[in-house]
This record gives structure tokens, sequence and C-alpha cells, in this order.
């Protein structure tokens, strides 16, 4: 399983990628903005920073909506560097789009899916990876994990090579579950990641196994 880092902070990705277990990042034009980056000058040259940090894949989005312009956005930001996945929305011209992509060999990044039908869409058309957002599921009382697993169950009967990358993940529970249903990569907040070493058991004997060495 693939861990990204679902943000556009350079210190979270450099903190992420010094644990070791980074193998990409995911953006949004939302976390662009939380961080500040605007204007396209600044926006382009952000990606390239945070290709410079990891080794992995970095999901950039188009901001257009119809064809012509992801087509332009999308070839503009494959330019940029060769970890650059197209992050595309799953709307009609986006399907074509993705398709137009995938015939000339640049990477895509199907997002905002949220039923199996668009998913398999989105694998028909080859899409590189598939973002189905399981925390905007759970938050209108829908099950996201069920979703995951749906995909992934439909993705192996026809042996698809889309990748399920679960995105809008809120807690490390959320990454242990889509590891249980096979989802090829999670893409999480920092604080998810860092989450999964907790253990108070550890803590516990950790402090125990210093003290007994200091009596020694
Ligand atoms: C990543 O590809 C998605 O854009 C992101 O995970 C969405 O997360 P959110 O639902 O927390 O905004």
């Amino acid at each position: 399983m693939k861990f990204f880092i679902d943000t556009a902070n350079l210190d979270q990705i450099r903190e992420a990628n010094d644990l070791g277990v980074l193998d990409g990042v995911t953006t949004n034009p939302s976390l662009m903005a939380k961080e500040g980056i605007r204007g396209q000058n600044n926006i382009l040259k952000h990606y390239v920073d945070i290709c410079n940090i990891v080794e992995g894949d970095v999901s950039a989005e188009v901001i257009a909506v119809d064809f012509e312009g992801m087509i332009r956005e999308g070839e503009l930001l494959a330019e940029l560097h060769p970890q650059i996945v197209v992050k595309i929305p799953m709307i009609k011209d986006g399907i074509k789009a993705i398709k137009y992509f995938s015939n000339k060999g640049i990477k895509t990044n199907c997002t905002l899916v949220f039923s199996p039908g668009q998913a398999l869409l989105a694998a028909k058309a080859g899409a590189t990876y598939v973002s189905p957002f399981l925390g905007r599921l759970d938050d209108v009382s829908t099950d996201g994990i069920a979703l995951i697993e749906q995909i992934v169950f439909i993705y192996n009967n026809y042996e698809f090579e889309t990748q399920v990358l679960a995105a809008s993940i809120r807690g490390p529970l959320h990454i242990i579950k889509c590891a249980e249903v096979g989802a090829d990569v999670a893409t999480c907040p920092l604080q998810s990641i860092l989450d999964l070493l907790k253990h108070p058991l550890t803590d516990s004997g950790l402090a125990k196994f210093l003290s007994d060495a200091a009596k020694v």
C-alpha cells in the first residue's frame, strides 16, 4: 500500500518524506489556497518545489472544466516535471480528457469520485488513479470504506490497472480500513500518518525498558 500526503504544505511534505514512508503527494485547489499560493507562476513553481522534495507522483489539479481548457492546463502541468500527475474532475469532459492523456502516456488522477459507476468510467478511460472521497461520504452518513471496497472488487474483476487512491481520509482508522479492503494508495493528512505510531502500551513499555536499563 502506498502512502501519499494530502497537502500543499512544504514543511509537512518534508516531515513525512523524512519518515521514509512517503510515496507521493496529492494537492487540490483548496489545499493550494490554504498555503496562500496564488497566480499561475507561483502555482507552477510550487508544484516543482513539491516534486523536488519527494520521489513519487505529485497530483496537480486542473481548474478548467471544459475539454480544451483541461487539455491546455494538463499539458502545461505535465511538462513541468516527470513526477506530475494531472488531476481531473469526474465530469463528462474530464473523462474525455483522461482518455486523451492516457493515449499520450500522461498520468492522470480522476478526482471527486463518489460512486462505483464513476470509478468504472475512470478506469475505462485509462486513469492512472481514481480518487474516491471516503471522508466526505462519511460526513453525509454514507459508508466511505464500502465504496473503496466496491471499487477494488470491480477493478479486480476486470484487472483494470487504475489504482484506487483513497482520498479525503480523516484519521488513522480510515488508513487501516483502506488497507484491509485493498486500496492501492491512501492519501492522508500528516497527522493521520503520525497517529498510526501511537499506542499507550508502546509508551508504557518503553518507559519501563528505559527505567530498568537505568538501574543496570
Ligand atoms: C485528495 O486528492 C482530495 O482532494 C482530498 O483528499 C480531499 O480531502 P477533503 O475531503 O478533506 O477536502
